[in-house]
C-alpha cells in the first residue's frame, strides 16, 4: 500500500485496487499538489465537518461515485447532497472491502460554515484508526491533546500516526510530541500546519522533539510504502 501526504490534513491511501482520500481539502489549499479534476477516490473518509476537512468532498464523491465515511450527522448531511455515505460514530468500527475503520474521539469543533452565514452542527469531531493490509494507521483529525490517546495506543498498536502540530486550532508541537509519547506509534508524520498564518510551524523542529519514535516530515506528494 502507498500512503501519501498532500498538505494540511489530506492523506491518500492506495491499496490493492482502492484509493482512499482523507479530508480532501483541495480547493483553497495552497499547500496541496492535488487537483480536484484528477482525483478519483473510491472512498473518502472525513474526520469532522470543518470546511478545511470536508473540502471538495461533494464534488469528488458525485463525480467518482465515491463512498463517503463520516460521523452520522455529517454523513446524513452529505447524503442530502446525493452523495453515497456510510455513517459511523465514535468508538464504532466497521469492516469495509478495503479494510477496517474505527472512529476515535477528538477534542475540537465540527460546524460547517455555509454561504448564508450559518454554522450547521455536524456532530462530534473524530480521529480515525484505519486497519489496512495488516497495518494500523491513526489520523488524529483536529484535536487537542488528551490522555486517552494512551488507551488508543494500547488497544491498537499504531504503525503510522498523522498528528496535527499547527497549534491555535489543534495541538501545537509540544503537545503533539506528548501525544506521540501517549500513542507510542512506530512513526509520526506532522500535519495541519503552515496552511494559514495562525498555524505556522517548523515541522523539522517538531520531529526533533520526538523521543519515542522517529518522525517524518512529508512534503506534498511524498509517500510511504508498506
Ligand atoms: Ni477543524
Ligand atoms: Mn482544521
Amino acid at each position: 500500500m502507498k500512503i501519501s501526504y498532500h498538505g494540511h490534513s489530506v492523506v491518500k491511501i492506495e491499496t490493492d485496487g482502492k484509493t482512499i482520500l482523507i479530508d480532501p481539502f483541495i480547493t483553497g489549499n495552497e499547500l496541496t499538489d492535488l487537483k480536484v479534476e484528477e482525483e478519483k477516490p473510491d472512498v473518502i473518509i472525513l474526520t469532522h465537518g470543518h470546511n478545511d476537512h470536508v473540502g471538495d468532498t461533494v464534488e469528488l464523491a458525485k463525480k467518482n461515485d465515491s463512498l463517503v465515511i463520516a460521523n452520522h450527522e455529517l454523513a446524513t448531511y452529505l447524503s442530502w447532497k446525493l452523495v453515497k455515505t456510510h455513517p459511523m460514530h465514535i468508538g464504532g468500527a466497521y469492516e469495509f472491502d478495503f479494510g477496517k475503520v474505527k472512529l476515535t474521539q477528538a477534542f475540537h469543533g465540527s460546524g460547517l460554515m455555509t454561504d448564508g452565514n450559518e454554522i450547521i452542527y455536524m456532530g462530534m469531531p473524530a480521529g480515525l484508526l484505519l486497519f489496512i493490509e495488516g497495518k494500523t494507521i491513526y489520523h488524529a483529525g483536529d484535536t487537542g491533546l488528551f490522555s486517552d490517546m494512551k488507551l488508543i495506543g494500547e488497544r491498537h498498536p499504531i504503525d503510522l500516526a498523522f498528528l496535527p502540530i499547527g497549534d491555535n486550532f489543534t495541538m501545537g508541537p509540544e503537545d503533539a510530541a506528548e501525544a506521540a509519547r501517549f500513542l507510542k506509534p512506530k512513526k509520526v508524520v506532522p500535519i495541519h500546519y503552515n496552511t494559514f498564518p495562525p498555524i505556522k510551524q517548523d515541522p523539522h523542529k517538531f520531529v526533533d522533539m520526538l523521543d519515542v519514535c522517529p518522525g517524518q516530515v512529508m512534503s506534498a506528494g511524498e509517500s510511504i510504502e508498506y
